[in-house]
């Protein structure tokens, strides 16, 4: 089938679908969203605004037709994700590509019952998913080179920047250095060493804003190996290393404090500092990837 005429299907029209589904549309893939939750599709197509007219919403993951892939974009359940899979399966030709948007959970637990595990492919995209350029491109052990090869193929024809993993690895790169990174934050608040503005300054306006540029390693590359040697072997044996979330986090959690969408996380938020700040956010983050990809790559490997 021909680019032009690239169809595709998104379950799941929560955050991340709705996003999606934009992004699709702007790149004039006919595009359907199913959600089960009518009223999720009525808030999908009013957040995505004008592109909404050229989208199909459905609760009926059956009439989807004949798409070339189907992205999967549902809660983040292995049991709510393999069913859908399934699902997905039953209503698709055995020939397209099925692709599942789960920010870390293995490929093969969610496609541990699909009967053709070859076509079933991790595409881990950034919210917003219109905006973020990179895409975790993850195989199970199941996929065919050729299906990871046509996601990549359909990733950049939609702008994006595919990175492919070796190895599916739970949290796959990105949610394990964001835990990572989150581990020690959280850890860093527990004990008193800083406080949570004074900890986001730190972090924005020093290894944020580099790492806008440089990725870690052409950073570390940039500033010494020796000197990371060095620093590396004082700090590690001081750096968090528990194995179950921060007390912290989970108290939060239990109080209701959710975050933005709830009023109040590390910080508070009224529904309009909410929605100015994501406004903001998308505009900025587009003059952000602009100025990245205008700053010089190091040399190759
Ligand atoms: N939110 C993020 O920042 C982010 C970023 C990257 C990846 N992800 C991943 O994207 C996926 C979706 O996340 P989200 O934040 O959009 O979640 P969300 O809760 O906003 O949306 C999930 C949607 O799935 C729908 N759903 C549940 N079961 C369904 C079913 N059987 N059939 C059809 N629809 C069903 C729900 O009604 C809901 O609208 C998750 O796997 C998540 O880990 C999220």
């Amino acid at each position: 089938m021909q680019d032009d005429s690239l169809q595709a299907v998104v379950v799941g029209a929560g955050t991340m679908g709705t996003t999606l589904a934009k992004l699709m549309a702007a790149h004039n893939v006919q595009v359907t969203v199913v959600d089960t939750n009518p009223q999720v599709l009525d808030a999908s197509r009013l957040s995505i605004g004008t592109h909404a007219a050229a989208i199909r919403f459905t609760t009926d993951l059956q009439s989807a037709g004949a798409p070339d892939f189907v992205i999967e974009s549902v809660t983040e359940n292995v049991a709510v994700k393999r069913k859908v899979v399934a699902q997905i399966e039953a209503s698709v030709a055995d020939t397209t590509v099925i692709m599942t948007n789960t920010s870390g959970i293995p490929i093969d637990d969610i496609g541990s019952a699909m009967r053709l595990p070859q076509r079933f492919v991790g595409t881990h995209f950034f919210n917003p998913a219109d905006i973020v350029p990179a895409v975790e491109v993850v195989p199970g052990s199941h996929t065919e080179a050729a299906v990871v090869e046509e996601a990549c193929r359909w990733l950049k024809r939609l702008g994006k920047r595919p990175a492919v993993l070796n190895t599916c690895v739970p949290g796959f790169v990105a949610n394990r250095i964001q835990h990572a990174v989150m581990r020690e934050c959280l850890s860093l608040l527990e004990k008193g060493v800083v406080e949570a503005e004074a900890l986001d300054d730190i972090v924005q306006y020093s290894i944020g804003i580099r790492m806008a540029l440089n990725g870690p390693l052409c950073q570390r590359d940039l500033n010494g190996l020796d000197t990371h040697l060095n620093i590396a072997r004082y700090l590690y044996p001081d750096l968090e290393a528990r194995q179950e979330p921060a007390a912290l986090l989970e108290e939060y959690v239990a109080q209701g404090r959710l975050g933005a969408k709830a009023g109040q996380g590390f910080y508070r938020w009224s529904d309009e500092s909410r929605t100015q700040h994501q406004a903001r956010e998308r505009e900025n983050l587009q003059r952000i990837i602009e100025i990245a990809a205008q700053h010089s790559r190091r040399d190759e490997p």
